[in-house]
């Protein structure tokens, strides 16, 4: 009881010294600000989002109203360089089913497309303010290591947490410990010396240990793409596939050497992409759709089409 204590007050006066306290989805209590930086924050940089996905998306669809009468095409296009967009598709859902304010129980909200139990404690606790605790993974890593769970299932870290929390200050508590995670107590080499928590932290030794990642087993694979222009216009189609659905991209060719104009190497998720790009001078395909090349920054194109657009500017 007494370490329990001590704990909360030396995590809280260690935000107030050192916490990220100004992110701009931490000054507001705007529900839906809140729920559209933690998608965004799922895998997205801070300073990514900060700086630009988040006001600029905001500034498009600055409620959940205006969200769910938008188009998704014009959700994809803002969603545009952020990458996983079934994300883009899932917050269009929710907005759909939920347009007046989303819901103010881990229950309801867990019902919602894209919400997992990390997403819905953060909402009820950053924004709703309730005595919930949160589990990401910097806090599941500090928690891990302070209280010495080694290769213990997601359940008991969520435990471990409500047992830990602050109920007279769980939002503060909630950042205090993710912000610890990410500044302090990181994966390798953390800085054990600047831990409000060193003393009865029983992973301080090996705090190695408790990182043990699974090996991420990745995918090479060749994409051949056709690059048709007429009248200053390129052919493009809406992809169909599960990780770009709704996305425009280049439509698929077959590799003919004498029609190779570049290749370049692309990463997304657990893919190393060589895209290969060839001229084809007219396709059979009722898919396509010509885009005006000025046209590109207010459309629904990823990072991988992005680049070969750059690519072969100078042939537009
Ligand atoms: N503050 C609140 N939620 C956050 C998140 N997911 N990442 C970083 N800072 C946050």
């Amino acid at each position: 009881m007494q370490n329990i204590k001590k704990l909360h007050t030396a995590l809280l006066s260690w935000y107030e010294e050192n916490g990220r306290e100004h992110l701009p989805w931490r000054t507001t209590r705007n529900i839906y600000h809140i729920y559209i930086s933690e998608i965004m924050l799922q895998q997205t940089q801070v300073s990514r989002v900060m700086e630009e996905f988040y006001p600029n998306f905001l500034e498009k669809f600055p409620t959940l109203e205006i969200l769910s009468k938008a188009p998704i095409d014009e959700v994809l296009a803002s969603w545009s360089g952020l990458g996983y967009y079934s994300r883009a598709r899932n917050i269009h859902k929710t907005a759909n089913l939920s347009t007046e304010k989303l819901p103010d129980t881990m229950a309801e909200l867990l019902k919602l497309p894209g919400i997992g139990r990390y997403t819905a404690s953060a909402i009820c606790s950053f924004g709703y303010e309730q005595n919930v605790s949160v589990v990401d993974t910097n806090i599941a890593r500090v928690l891990k290591r302070y209280c010495g769970l080694l290769d213990v299932k997601d359940e008991v870290v969520w435990k471990n947490a409500d047992e830990l929390l602050n109920h007279k200050a769980s939002r503060a508590h909630n950042l205090a410990l993710m912000d610890l995670g990410s500044m302090v107590c990181n994966p390798k080499n953390p800085k054990c010396d600047e831990c409000p928590l060193e003393k009865n932290c029983l992973g301080k030794n090996e705090p190695e240990l408790y990182t043990k990642k699974k090996k991420t087993v990745y995918e090479s694979m060749d994409l051949f793409y056709a690059i048709c222009i007429k009248d200053n216009k390129i052919a493009l189609q809406k992809s169909t596939g599960k990780m770009y659905k709704g996305m425009l991209e280049l439509p698929s060719c077959d590799p003919i050497d004498e029609n190779f104009i570049d290749t370049y190497k692309h990463s997304y998720t657990k893919y190393r992409l060589t895209v290969n790009l060839y001229k084809v001078e007219e396709l059979d395909n009722d898919e396509i759709i010509w885009i005006k090349i000025e046209d590109i920054d207010t459309l629904p194109i990823s990072t991988l089409t992005k680049k070969a657009l750059l690519k072969i500017n100078n042939i537009l």
